[in-house]
């Protein structure tokens, strides 16, 4: 929590700022409170080219499914690479790709244009429509970002799963959106390993409900030998090669679907959060502008995976949108060493760096122990933003990031937002807002963010309470794909009066109204920044009919990971310990690496005879969290039928 001890670092004060100084961000936001339409209005006028002008800004009468330009025409691929070709930036570099093993290709804007096209000629040859779903299952590459760039081409909806999913994920995620196409790549390197792409896909397939999809194009990446259907799988490289290099853009309407990304929530499977075309890439692009301060010369790395809403939104959509020239980098963090991210900085002068902080976190480790990783051995001054996303940050971290790799200098904007929002909602603009470490600080000028309590009454400052925001705004999730009635239910509850609940906790400050995240306040877990839900994770350990009864996931503070995933199981056969405990943990791990991909592996596993309940029997969540945390809960277990399973269930394997 901030008080008033807090210390507030004054913004730096960049000349050409695109929102200098707190007077401008003040400006901003009461143009916005003063006509909330005709704000965002001519925002989508200045940023993006229209087909077809819309007439009108946010239409609610179909609310909570809002529609923002729906007249209008445009189309996505267009405002990306078209319009900078036309405007005499052809020759500029639009991708700097850095391979695993350290070599580089550039594309300019011209060649990435000639390369969508050819793709997208190639998906229409293969009977791909507007509408259809197409999805890629690809890791971070140049033909990664041309995939979902000709989808949007052509008006198909992609549908990007992170690389590190299983088979049964990919086959999920296929089934659920309909796919027609799948795009992948023989095998992705990371961190000097060959790890199989295509074998996944084939895997998924095999595991039926994959009718609708007609083709597998595969990107060859390493060569490798893989298993081959001529009935249905063809190589991307012998598909585009006689393909035209131009492709007339399809004109689609502004709430067309862009794209569905599949993301964890606290019941259930993942939701399909679909997103449209023109709300979402005008929000993608403001922020871009305004939150990194982008400038024509900068050289911007967002070192998300495509596979995520960020590497949608500050990849392939928001800097291309504006002509910048971005990083794409293939590898890990700490391959060769963990020096890595310096030396990329160093050896392409990036201005812009936006990353995570569990990645922070764990480059500060080796660079203690190991000075030739430690950021002040490399040149980092062409540095002038960073940026985090996709938890909180600490203030040792922080502060850390700020002075080791900022050299003190840069503005570090911590960045709030979720997949459902397409963009930034808070989050300081490095050259107007004060910054605090620790703090996403206030909204983004335009969203209407707010705290409070399970009535939807506002909460005065210095009161925790549940973030919402309360108008629409033009990139928010539109429906979950095929589930509209649990999208209302999940973002729109009934007692919360309109406003979208964010399914976060905050704070604000009681002097500065600075925002504070003080975590989920639902079944989601943030491990390493990335989402699960511990309702998917149980449901996978007692897919295991062998071994499992009974099984309950809480997360626990981690300090690398922010959190990690503890996992309670009851067994069918008797309580194990020691050497066969450890044995049966590993086991289940790998079980779950199978069932959703190693990202959610537990890191904890214990077992009991059984779970703490209540004498309704609901699994005690609370108790366990403590439980798992190492603290005393023997005040706890008055209602305990059994206390003695807390003795075991507090021991790890
Ligand atoms: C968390 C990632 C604190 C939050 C863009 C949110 C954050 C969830 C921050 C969304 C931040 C993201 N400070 N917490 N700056 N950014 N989060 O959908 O709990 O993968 O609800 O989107 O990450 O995760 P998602």
């Amino acid at each position: 929590m901030n008080d008033a001890k807090t210390p507030l670092i004054a913004a730096a004060d960049i000349e050409n700022a695109h929102v200098r100084g707190m007077s401008a961000y003040d400006q901003r936001v009461a143009e916005a409170d003063a006509d909330y339409d005709a704000y965002w209005c001519e925002r989508a006028r200045e940023l993006l080219s229209w087909r077809t002008p819309f007439t009108r800004g946010l239409d609610e009468s179909q609310a909570p499914f809002f529609k923002w330009f729906e007249d209008g025409t445009l189309n996505v691929s267009y405002n990306c690479l078209d319009r900078h070709v036309e405007k005499g930036l052809g020759d500029k570099t639009a991708l700097i790709f850095e391979a695993d093993d350290g070599q580089v290709t550039r594309v300019n804007y011209r060649e990435l244009l000639a390369r969508t096209c050819r793709l997208a000629n190639a998906l229409k040859a293969r009977g791909v429509h507007k509408g259809d779903r197409v999805v890629i299952y690809m890791s971070m590459s140049i033909e990664g970002v041309v995939a979902m760039q000709a989808c949007a081409r052509i008006g198909a909806t992609h549908s990007v799963v992170f690389g590190g999913f299983s088979a049964q994920s990919l086959r999920d995620r296929i089934q659920d959106a309909g796919a027609v196409m799948v795009i992948t790549a023989d095998e992705q390197l990371r961190g000097g390993k060959q790890l199989p792409l295509k074998a996944i896909v084939d895997d998924a397939i095999a595991l039926g409900g994959c009718e609708s999809v007609a083709n597998v194009l595969v990107y060859q990446r390493t060569g490798a030998a893989i298993h081959w259907d001529s009935t249905r799988d063809r190589w991307l490289h012998a598909e585009t090669q006689n393909q035209p290099d131009s492709c007339e853009p399809e004109w689609v309407g502004a709430e067309h679907p862009l794209f569905v990304l599949y993301t964890s929530g606290s019941t259930g499977k993942p939701k399909g959060v679909q997103h449209s075309s023109g709300g979402y890439l005008l929000h993608a692009a403001l922020t871009t502008q305004w939150t990194f301060d982008l400038q024509p010369d900068d050289v911007f790395w967002c070192t998300a995976d495509i596979g995520w809403v960020t590497g949608h939104s500050y990849i392939t959509y928001g800097p291309l949108a504006l002509g910048a020239t971005e990083i794409i980098f293939e590898g890990v963090p700490t391959f060769p060493d963990a020096g890595r991210f310096w030396k990329m900085i160093e050896d392409h002068r990036v201005s812009i760096f936006y990353t995570a902080p569990t990645a922070i976190r764990s480059l500060i480790k080796s660079a203690e122990s190991n000075e030739s990783v430690h950021p002040r051995s490399y040149d980092l001054s062409s540095l002038r933003i960073l940026g985090s996303v996709g938890e909180p940050i600490n203030p040792a971290a922080w502060e850390w990031y700020h002075q080791h790799v900022g050299g003190g200098r840069c503005p570090i904007v911590d960045t709030f937002w979720q997949t459902e929002t397409g963009g930034h909602m808070i989050t300081p603009l490095p050259g107007a807002t004060p910054l605090v470490p620790g703090s996403c600080t206030l909204a983004f000028p335009g969203i209407a963010a707010a705290i409070v309590d399970e009535t939807g009454a506002d909460l005065p400052n210095g009161q925790g309470g549940i973030l919402v925001i309360k108008k629409p705004w033009p990139s928010m999730i539109r429906t979950i794909w095929g589930d509209p009635e649990r999208f209302k239910a999940s973002y729109f509850p009934a007692e919360l009066k309109g406003y979208y609940l964010a399914g976060d906790g905050a704070i604000r400050d009681a002097q500065t109204g600075y925002f504070t995240i003080t975590g989920r306040i639902d079944d989601v877990l943030n491990v390493s920044g990335h989402r699960m839900g511990t309702m998917e994770i149980e449901s996978a350990l007692v897919s295991c009919t062998e071994l499992v009864a009974e099984a309950a996931v809480v997360g626990r503070p981690d300090e690398t990971t922010g959190e990690a995933i503890c996992a309670f199981v009851v067994l069918k056969g008797p309580r194990p310990s020691g050497e066969e405990a450890r044995q049966i943990a590993n086991t289940l791990r790998n079980w779950v690496a199978k069932e959703i991909g190693p990202i959610a592996k537990p890191k904890d596993i214990r077992f009991g005879d059984n779970l703490p309940k209540t004498r309704s029997g609901k699994i005690m969540r609370r108790l366990l969290r403590s439980v798992a945390k190492g603290e005393d809960v023997t005040q706890d277990i008055s209602t305990l039928e059994n206390p003695a399973v807390l003795a075991q269930l507090a021991q790890s394997n």
